[in-house]
């Protein structure tokens, strides 16, 4: 595990100029007693998502970015009411998949708001988009590959496409989420001006595209620059001989995970973004998933074990894990992690290892982190985890997913705890 500042370093940025609408939410700032509520109400693990959130953070999105299409990748939160909020506050939807294209259709987005970003696309995806596509043909399918190409082709679609390009830069927060660059995504930069040439005759080629990865970070936006460079030139490039509606240079917003670390600055992405396009005959489009959800939602959790050890870090065990948020085990990630049941939460802090209930030894939230001094039944909230936390959750040791709730702002369950009886259902 990386891990550095613990909980409740302090910060040398001013996070109050818009005390309406902050560019982060921090742990800290969430009401320790409503948690507590929400927990003793639905159990734990349990996910908690602010629907307010969601919408501020889509309006400084729409505010820096005031002549882009803004499209909320779905990727990092496809539940219902998270994608009707977004839609309702004016973003688009970009899927990587047919079920999240269905997911979409299902939140009220009208075709022209929904963008399918196939990736080594499953027949069976295909098929599926192409059939909405008939009752919306204003949805847009994004390809990576000669082969999709032929494929989309073959299945009678001509409709409106994009062409991914492989930019040959990237950028992450960890090499497994570094994008751009990579052989499996996109076509590569060389050969994008063919594909979309050999498309235009047969479909109606409305977009070129590009992700980094995801890691637009405030101290270092060169490689976003060069993406997005790049893309300017293959779009006056390609705009020789294509109207292109739109540049979409991906997504990859950063969120401070760490309590001292601060908030992208959204205006300087956006300045950055602008001069590095330069003059295109295309609207500018965006894609942020995390952006969108990551501080608006958080993990709550129940102290079950409290192993204190001479020779080791005292343990404390909880009922959420890998399988509950995966971040930690696959890409070290940090989360900050609170004790909503102590009051004095700094005095009492001791290291500990925060680990869950799974038979891995990954299986481990943090490490060498100071808690406010745990006991059994505390409950614990861990931050950020409104993006890719329920959506990359899984039944691995044959643990049943957790429940969600949404706050609009009165709490509502929003997506059912699964049971042992949901497990068993599937087997035949
Ligand atoms: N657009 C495309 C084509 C993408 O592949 C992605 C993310 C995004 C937009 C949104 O990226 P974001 O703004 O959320 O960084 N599970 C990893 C992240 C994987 C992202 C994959 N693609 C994590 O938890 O950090």
């Amino acid at each position: 595990m990386s891990e550095g500042a613990g909980a409740g370093a302090g910060s040398d940025f001013d996070e109050a100029v818009a005390p309406e609408n902050p560019p982060v939410r921090r742990l800290a700032a969430w009401d320790a007693a409503e948690l507590e509520g929400l927990a003793d109400e639905y159990d734990t693990p349990l996910y908690v998502m602010d629907l307010g959130r969601v919408r501020e953070n889509c309006q400084r999105l729409r505010e820096a970015f005031p002549a882009a299409d803004v499209r909320y990748a779905a990727k990092a939160h496809a539940g219902r009411a998270v994608l009707e909020t977004v839609r309702e506050a004016g973003l688009g939807i970009e899927c990587a998949s047919a079920g999240e294209v269905e997911r979409a259709f299902a939140a009220g987005a009208h075709g022209s708001a929904v963008q399918y970003t196939a990736v080594n696309p499953p027949g069976g995806d295909l098929d599926h988009v192409v059939d909405r596509w008939r009752d919306a043909p204003d949805l847009t399918v994004t390809v990576g590959a000669r082969d999709t190409v032929d494929r989309l082709r073959d299945r009678g679609f001509d409709g409106r496409l994009c062409v991914r390009v492989n930019p040959g830069v990237g950028a992450g927060h960890h090499e497994k989420v570094t994008t751009g660059g990579h052989a499996k995504f996109g076509v590569p930069y060389s050969e994008a001006e063919s594909v979309v040439a050999d498309a235009r005759d047969d479909f109606d080629v409305v977009g070129i595209h590009a992700h980094a990865g995801s890691g637009i970070s405030g101290d270092d936006l060169s490689a976003h620059r060069e993406v997005v460079r790049r893309m300017g030139d293959l779009a006056r490039a390609v705009g020789e001989f294509v109207d292109l509606e739109f540049v979409d240079v991906g997504g990859g917003f950063g969120v401070p995970y760490r309590e001292d670390e601060p908030p992208l600055d959204l205006a300087a992405v956006a300045e950055a973004t602008r001069e590095a396009l330069g003059d295109v005959d295309a609207q500018l489009a965006i894609e942020p998933g995390r952006y969108v959800v990551a501080d608006a939602g958080v993990l709550l959790a129940t102290v079950n074990t409290v192993k204190h050890a001479e020779e080791y870090e005292t343990v404390v065990g909880i009922d959420a894990g890998m399988t509950t948020l995966l971040r930690p085990a696959m890409y070290d990630a940090y989360h900050a992690i609170r004790n909503l049941s102590t009051e004095d939460e700094d005095e009492s802090a001791i290291p500990v290892t925060v680990a869950g209930p799974i038979c891995e030894t990954s299986d481990v939230l943090c490490e060498h982190r100071p808690l406010a001094r745990p006991s059994r039944g505390d409950r614990l909230a861990v931050g950020n985890a409104g993006a890719y936390g329920y959506e990359m959750a899984s039944t691995y040791n044959s643990r049943p997913r957790p429940a969600e709730v949404v706050l609009e702002p009165e709490p509502r369950l929003a997506r059912r705890r699964e049971t042992i009886a949901d497990l068993t259902e599937l087997d035949v």
